[in-house]
């Protein structure tokens, strides 16, 4: 095998960007595909998510980030819980990346973009997805994981500013095309956390759909307190974990034709 890689983004905070790299994860999982999930943001939620830890030092000095300053991300993938879900997690230091690409005379003669696509390449093997997570901005670590990226999904809420994002998200894409010198698929945009009391935000979902009709996902994440309690209770022994996840299995249905995929049963 040789995993596709999905990078899940937008350079907007909030949005559910971690939540639903870690459902994902876990629901591709479950029907028993390998998934790594690649954690490129420095807030490392995704990486509490799925390893649990009482606190972040606990995976101090084995990060991604270390594994760009040895050029090798192998000694740095975490075993879970889950026996098809490994991760490499990611803590503060991963701020440090654009200056390691710059400087690093590992990287010196490469574009500095193309560095995470070359760590992971040697994995792919492994694995039938790379599943990574971004943080809230448009630098080197959602650079890097665009060019790394077979597929996108964006997501956004029902807000001015995550309408007004989108067109720039894409954009950057298209850098990455180029950089990459090959197609990434923006599988679709996904849009969350939408609160049904709030006319403001029923109406910039509506906005979003009408803008990028050929893009959405028809599945909409609604505002909800258990898919919330992630967060807290995790994913792989959380007593309401069904109800957490109910409304995602529509959207992973449809990431899974978007994909090609045929699954049995
Ligand atoms: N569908 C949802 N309903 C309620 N809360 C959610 C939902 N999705 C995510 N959250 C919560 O909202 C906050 C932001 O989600 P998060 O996944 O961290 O977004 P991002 O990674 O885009 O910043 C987190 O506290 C998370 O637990
Ligand atoms: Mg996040």
């Amino acid at each position: 095998m040789s995993a596709k890689v999905i990078t899940i983004s937008l350079q907007k905070g909030g949005v559910g960007k971690s939540t639903t790299t870690g459902i994902l994860a876990y629901l591709m999982a479950q029907e028993g595909f390998k998934v790594l999930v690649v954690d490129m943001d420095s807030q490392g939620n995704v990486s509490d998510l799925l390893l649990q830890f009482d606190d972040i030092e606990d995976i101090n000095g084995s990060t991604i980030i270390q594994a760009f300053e040895v050029g090798n991300i192998k000694p740095f993938i975490h075993k879970t819980d889950h026996p098809n879900i490994d991760v490499v997690p990611a803590d503060d230091f991963l701020a440090t990346l654009a200056r390691l690409l710059y400087t690093d005379s590992l990287y010196r003669n490469e574009n500095a973009n193309i560095a995470l696509h070359n760590l992971l390449e040697p994995i792919k093997d492994g694995y039938d997805y790379i599943l990574i997570d971004t943080p809230p901005s448009l630098g080197e670590a959602t650079a890097n994981s665009l060019v790394a990226s077979d597929y996108v999904i964006v997501l956004a809420e029902g807000s001015k500013w995550a309408f007004t994002a989108i067109k720039r998200f894409l954009g950057t894409v298209d850098h990455a095309k180029v950089v990459r010198g090959h197609e990434i698929d923006v599988m679709g945009i996904l849009r969350t956390m939408t609160d049904s009391r709030r006319s403001d935000m029923k109406a910039y979902v509506e906005v979003i759909g009408e803008q990028y009709s050929e893009l959405i996902f028809d599945t909409i994440i609604k505002r909800k307190a258990a898919t919330g309690r992630i967060s807290i209770e995790g994913l792989f022994n959380n007593p309401e974990i069904k109800d957490a996840l109910d409304q995602y299995y529509k959207f992973y249905a449809e990431v899974k034709q978007r994909l090609g995929v045929t699954v049995n049963g």
